[in-house]
């Protein structure tokens, strides 16, 4: 049935697919055009366009031959030697196995041939209906890259001689772009924000550079990307020097991966010459050449081998004038790793110069001046009428004129591609291993952070969200100059006051130690945060202050402080079951909103008794945002770099797998309900042994059906059977070894709401009367554990070291809010 072309073409996508390099790659089409001959550029095979002509649809077969050797320019590349000319509109199309981003590469190089003058050539190429050329006369040795996102099956490129002139090509690559390669989102700057959208947009690359490296031509890219050095771009060479140490390299799981960009990229920078003088202050900038009027996205890629030691080197990187990064400290980002590879995105407004600027700088927060860059890639955008270039128009295409080869072509393609569905069901299997990246979510706070201080007065209204700056002369007069009497709580990361401020709002002021590097970016987050969610079951934030290097954060003030406070803590008032029930409604209800509320989910990542405070009605509000994490998209996992959260409320298995889910928090909050139940520290090492971690306890009592014996003593003989059931068994629930069966918190509110029915359906206000309902003996351990309140040795043992790890966060930063106990 196969006749003997159709073998032949069949031969020669399996011969096309065999020489894919790796697997990643499903549609690979090199083409060398004009050509008879194929030719072996590296480890890639560019096939003569006589053997695909079927994929062509010109009025004229015109193959141009150089013949001349010596014509061949220095470049890597052969395929420049022959060109196919197109004295009319004239169309390649390539079947797409694999929908998604491709990249298209287009080779020129003009001579002349016959009475065809390439170098007076001019002529617009457009992929589909984006305008990719427009009256291009290329004048040496081109070769544009444009990716695009295919999703309707075939690919085609129109080549379109402007009047009176005609058009070439020398080769065409059509090739799989790996999907977590461009993502959806980047970052805005000036104002910050998240640009969505990315993956409706045609994008051509108008550099992709190796800093302070060589040249990493397309054999030593996985992808066949070519990285140039940067040297010609930068604008003062003088101040700047190179660093090299590939490999040192490392790729963190879910982020940066070999695709991203080479070891040899990463593994290279250009940093500050700022070896003689530490405390150097100037940037280093490199400039390129842009078109007017087009937005850009802006890849800028890092690899921290330059400091010697964690947490000691920060920056600044700027796009044009604009801050795009203050204080970065890579080594935050990996839990103190060096070495890591990490990358950042952003989308420039329109841009009206004729080059865009890209700076590196030192930062007065650093431990020394310096300040690099590895890799940086930027792409222009479509603009709204879908072009790249110019105004040309898509020619009224002849597509009558289509040969039978290429319909044959065509239906072989879909027997191959059949063919092909084992190997792309591998290759989707693969690629979702690879996890969305982390840092496309990233919203550069520093922007707003960086402007200097410019507001006038200092009276601040709480009602204006639009800034929450609050000048540091304001905080000062709040606090009464910071007044030692007026500190409600201490902890690693600095001192918590309470101020009011001149409007008599009351408020609680958190002011970091300004060395506190590793805080710096838990208090971005807790401001990101807290600045986007607004809910009365979250403590809200009136404002900060990041003057003269301060970090202060000012929060509502809440009366009654922590629910650990309550529960076992220093402050006095015992809960009753019912006020416990709605403390626990309430912060359930912060967390659901937490995880459901926005686009993306969020997870506090840091729930625990200590973040859960209680106003004056006793209505709960969860605090201390500093370690949340944006999720991705819903139901999708989330990897980590490092676990972080504090002890005892740690789910097992983020533990285990490092992959954080909101149910992580709904693990901790069922040690908090715990904790809530049996008012005891969730680890308490002068227990007994079995008795040390609160979680491993109270499941064993649960798992018996014998809670009852373990609750608060001041609860023993208030709770209904029945309430105290479903509250146990919705803990329970929660502690479950694996996240997929743990509750929701959604679910988890609606069985506290439920317990909260069976407590005041029989018991009411007045247990006591219910006395035959409630749970009356009381075991002899109750007494063992139950807190050291009335022994002033357990009382300082718990201050010292059992409150070090049961409540404290393992960053040590920021996790206390107010009223801690004994610190
Ligand atoms: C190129 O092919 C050679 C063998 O011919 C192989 O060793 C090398 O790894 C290949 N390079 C790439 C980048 O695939
Ligand atoms: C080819 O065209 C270029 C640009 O139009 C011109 O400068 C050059 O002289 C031409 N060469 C010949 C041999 O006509
Ligand atoms: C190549 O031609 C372009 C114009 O088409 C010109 O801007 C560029 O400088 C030329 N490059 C070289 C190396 O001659
Ligand atoms: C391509 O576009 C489709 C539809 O807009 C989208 O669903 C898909 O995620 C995109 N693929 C890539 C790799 O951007
Ligand atoms: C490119 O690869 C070749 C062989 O695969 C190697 O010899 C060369 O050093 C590599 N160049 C760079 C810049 O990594
Ligand atoms: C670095 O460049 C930015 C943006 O142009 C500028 O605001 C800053 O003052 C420069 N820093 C130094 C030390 O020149
Ligand atoms: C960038 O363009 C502007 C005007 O368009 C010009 O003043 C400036 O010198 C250029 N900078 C560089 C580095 O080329
Ligand atoms: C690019 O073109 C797409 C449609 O092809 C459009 O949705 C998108 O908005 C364009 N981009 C810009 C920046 O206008």
């Amino acid at each position: 049935m196969m006749g003997f072309a159709d073998l032949r073409f069949f031969i020669w996508v399996l011969l096309i697919l065999s020489l894919a390099k790796g697997l990643y790659a499903v549609d690979r089409y090199y083409i060398n055009c004009g050509s008879s001959s194929d030719v072996i550029v590296g480890n890639i095979t560019y096939v003569s366009d006589r053997s695909a002509s079927r994929f062509i649809t010109t009025s004229q077969d015109i193959l141009a031959d150089s013949n001349l050797n010596s014509i061949t320019p220095s470049e890597d590349s052969q395929v420049f030697r022959t060109a196919r000319i197109f004295n009319g509109p004239s169309r390649y199309t390539f079947p797409i196995t694999q929908s998604g981003r491709h990249w298209i590469r287009l080779h020129f190089f003009p001579f002349i041939y016959q009475n065809y003058n390439m170098s007076s050539a001019s002529f617009s190429v457009f992929s589909d209906r984006t305008t990719l050329l427009s009256d291009f006369s290329p004048q040496n040795a081109t070769v544009k890259e444009y990716s695009v996102n295919i999703t309707n099956g075939d690919l085609l490129i129109t080549f379109s001689p402007s009047t009176n002139s005609f058009a070439y090509v020398n080769a065409i690559e059509v090739v799989s772009v790996p999907d977590t390669l461009i993502t959806d989102d980047a970052s805005l700057y000036n104002p910050s924000g998240v640009y969505s959208g990315l993956v409706n947009q045609a994008l051509e690359t108008v550099v992709r550079v190796n800093m302070g490296g060589p040249l990493v031509s397309l054999v030593n890219d996985t992808l066949g990307r070519t990285w140039i050095s940067d040297s010609s771009f930068l604008i003062q060479p003088n101040l700047a020097t190179t660093i090299s140490n590939i490999p040192a390299v490392r790729y963190p799981e879910g982020g940066a991966n070999p695709e991203t960009a080479p070891q040899t990229v990463y593994g290279t920078c250009r940093k500050m010459n700022s070896a003689s003088d530490p405390s150097s202050n100037f940037n280093v900038t490199w400039g390129f050449p842009v078109d007017q009027g087009f937005r850009y996205l802006i890849r800028l890629h890092f690899c921290d081998i330059v400091s010697t030691s964690a947490y000691q080197l920060l920056f600044n990187v700027y796009i044009g004038s604009s801050f795009v990064s203050q204080d970065l400290d890579l080594s935050t980002r990996f839990q103190g790793h060096l070495a890591t590879a990490y990358f950042m995105d952003f989308v420039t407004p329109s841009v009206s110069a004729s080059n865009i600027t890209v700076s590196v700088g030192p930062s007065p927060r650093s431990s020394y001046s310096d300040a690099f860059l590895n890799g940086l890639e930027i792409m222009k955008m479509n603009n709204s009428e879908g072009r790249l270039a110019g105004a040309s128009i898509l020619p009224t295409f002849p597509g009558s004129k289509l040969n039978v080869g290429m319909i044959v072509g065509v239906s072989v393609g879909a027997a191959v591609a059949l063919l092909m569905v084992f190997l792309i069901i591998f290759l989707v299997h693969r690629r979702r291993r690879i996890e969305r990246l982390n840092s496309k979510t990233w919203i550069p706070i520093s922007v707003t952070m960086g402007s200097k201080y410019s507001t006038t007065g200092t009276n601040i209204s709480v009602g204006s969200n639009m800034s929450y700056r609050i000048p540091f002369l304001a905080v000062q007069e709040a606090t009464n100059n910071f007044d030692e009497n007026g500190v409600i709580g201490v902890g690693g990361f600095g001192k918590v006051y309470k101020g009011e401020l001149s409007d008599g709002t009351k408020v609680a002021v958190k002011r970091g130690n300004p060395r506190s590097q590793q805080g710096l970016a838990e208090f971005r987050t807790e401001i990101e945060m807290l600045s986007q969610f607004r809910h009365r079951h979250l403590v809200s934030l009136i404002g900060y202050c990041d003057e003269k290097n301060e970090m202060i954060l000012v929060y509502e003030y809440m009366v009654n402080g922590t629910l650990k406070g309550h529960l076992y803590g220093s402050n006095p008032r015992s809960l009753s079951w019912k006020e416990r029930l709605e403390i626990c409604i309430g912060s359930a209800r912060g967390l659901h909103y937490l995880h459901t509320g926005y686009a993306k989910a969020v997870i506090h990542r840091d729930v625990k008794s200590a973040n859960i405070l209680v106003d004056e009605n006793f209505m709960a509000k969860v605090a201390d945002f500093g370690l949340s994490k944006t999720g991705p998209e819903i139901d999708q996992t989330h990897v980590s770099t490092a676990v972080k959260g504090s002890f005892g409320y740690l789910d097992p298995e983020y533990f285990r797998r490092q992959q954080l889910t909101e149910k992580s928090d709904v693990y901790s909050f069922g040690v908090v309900l715990f904790e809530v139940l049996c008012a005891r520290p969730v680890i308490d090492p002068s227990l007994p042994r079995e008795m040390v971690n609160l979680a491993e306890w109270a499941m064993k009592w649960q798992k018996k059906g014998q809670l009852d014996q373990i609750i608060d003593p001041s609860l023993v003989g208030k709770i209904k059977p029945d309430s105290l059931r479903k509250y146990g068994e919705t803990a329970e629930k929660c502690l479950a070894e694996y996240g997929v069966d743990r509750p929701s918190m959604g679910d988890v509110l609606w069985n506290l709401e439920y317990a909260l029915q069976l407590q005041e359906a029989v018991v009411d206000n007045d247990p006591e009367e219910n006395s035959t309902n409630v749970i009356g003996e009381l075991s002899p351990q109750v007494g063992e554990f139950n807190n050291g309140e009335t022994s002033p040795s357990m009382a300082r043992f718990e201050t010292s070291s059992v409150d070090d790890l049961s409540g404290v966060s393992m960053s040590r930063v920021f996790s206390q809010l107010i009223k801690s106990e004994g610190r």
